[in-house]
């Protein structure tokens, strides 16, 4: 019996996509290519919203390297989405450090304005609540990431809700 997994039919990336991935690549000497991995997959989930298993077989066939490699960078960096998700996908930092200075308490005050639990993007596809590790800000504690870029320190309640409310007027602005 085989242990291979299924082959999956890989992304034909188009060539935009390929020239960037190409001056990934160009930073690293010739026989090293597969150390643009992280970033390839960062152009795949910029451009496609999430990293498909069908878009990690096309990243690895680029970089010609095992699909399972590709895989476990996905899965090891809390950034790549392994799923569809929202326009805004918000990352409470729940560990320790945040979670005794009020961490769990942001997470569930966004669970209640949102009206959807943790791992669940909102119905109207605008937000996902994701929890995530130490986010190297725990003095500024609630804090959370918007959409792996942009840090909110220091979230109480009200600048939560102002945080939500000033989302949604963007996402109508640009609607
Ligand atoms: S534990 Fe939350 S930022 Fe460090």
């Amino acid at each position: 019996m085989s242990i291979e997994s299924p082959s999956m039919q890989p992304v034909a990336f188009g060539a935009a996509t390929l020239a960037r991935f190409a001056r990934e690549v160009a930073k690293y000497p010739s026989d090293q290519k597969q150390s643009a991995v992280m970033a390839c997959l960062s152009i795949v989930q910029q451009e496609q919203g999430w990293v498909s298993p069908a878009a990690e077989q096309g990243v690895a066939d680029y970089l010609g390297m095992p699909v399972m490699a590709v895989h476990e960078v996905t899965t090891f960096y809390n950034m790549y989405n392994q799923q569809p998700v929202g326009r805004f996908k918000l990352n409470v930092c729940t560990n320790l450090p945040c979670a005794l200075r009020d961490g769990e308490q942001a997470l569930q005050h966004l669970e209640r304005r949102l009206g959807i639990q943790m791992g669940q993007t909102s119905a109207d596809g605008l937000f996902t609540l994701q929890q995530s590790e130490c986010l190297g800000a725990c003095a500024d504690s609630p804090v959370l990431l918007v959409n792996d870029r942009h840090m909110c320190s220091f979230m109480s309640s009200d600048k939560l809700d102002q945080l939500i409310d000033g989302l949604r007027a963007a996402a109508k602005e640009e609607a």
